[in-house]
């Protein structure tokens, strides 16, 4: 499968382009600067220079599927949370539509649907991550929309935690980048939207249960 990961030259992105290629699929990934261009070739992944806040039709174009795995991070402010978690991936959803592509995978976060119950720039992020999942979900596409909890850069397991709603909790982001993966090729994961921490399930066990 020819898959396209948005931020893949982030800590997530990174490992779904190395596991992507592990698994035999032909992994794509977006950077925005051209000497970012070998990390992703040293993964064994194809650059593609395209910025989220610009057209991306050219990273999309000839795609099997497309992974948002980008974020503008903690250190910017709200105007790239908006520019990048929901304007940009917005962008990347409707690119993605537009080229006929059905499977669209979108890491979320958790306790998007509770924005409410926190504050600051976090609350905003929340929100923000939210719209544009309700926009993904509004689409015809085939989408999964994992929610993980706290990103460790720990070894992965492969074991987890799934639900509409989990426990507060952590997980490997190679487990998270394993989950992505197996999503894109079971169908009991398409049109789902789930949270995810580490736990005692295998991957491909707890998403046949969804
Ligand atoms: N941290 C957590 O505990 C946590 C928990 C739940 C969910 N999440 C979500 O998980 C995702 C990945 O997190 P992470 O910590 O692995 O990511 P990360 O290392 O911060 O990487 C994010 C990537 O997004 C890229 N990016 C930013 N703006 C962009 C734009 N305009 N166009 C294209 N790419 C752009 C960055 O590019 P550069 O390399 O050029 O800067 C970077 O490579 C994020 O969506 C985050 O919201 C995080």
């Amino acid at each position: 499968m020819k898959v396209l990961v948005a931020g893949a030259n982030g800590k997530t992105g990174s490992l779904l382009i190395q596991l992507l290629k592990e698994e035999g699929h032909e992994p794509y990934g977006m950077v925005r600067k051209e000497e970012q261009k070998s990390n992703i070739e040293q993964l064994g992944g194809i650059p593609v220079l395209a910025d989220l806040k610009s057209d991306v039709g050219h990273a999309v174009k000839g795609m099997d599927a497309v992974i948002f795995a980008a974020g503008s991070g903690s250190s910017t402010g709200p105007d790239q949370t908006e520019a990048v978690d929901r304007d940009g991936a917005i962008n990347l959803i409707k690119a993605t539509e537009n080229f006929g592509i059905k499977k669209f995978i979108m890491l979320s976060a958790m306790n998007v649907d509770e924005a409410d119950e926190a504050e600051g720039n976090f609350k905003l992020y929340l929100e923000l991550k939210g719209e544009a999942d309700e926009y993904l979900r509004s689409t015809e596409l085939d989408y999964t929309i994992v929610r993980p909890g706290g990103l460790t850069n720990e070894e992965g397991t492969s074991k987890v935690k799934v639900g509409d709603k989990v426990e507060k909790g952590e997980i490997p982001r190679a487990d998270v980048a394993k989950t992505i993966i197996s999503s894109l090729q079971e169908p009991n994961a398409y049109h789902k939207t789930f949270e995810l921490i580490s736990g005692d399930t295998q991957i491909e066990e707890a998403l046949k249960n969804l």
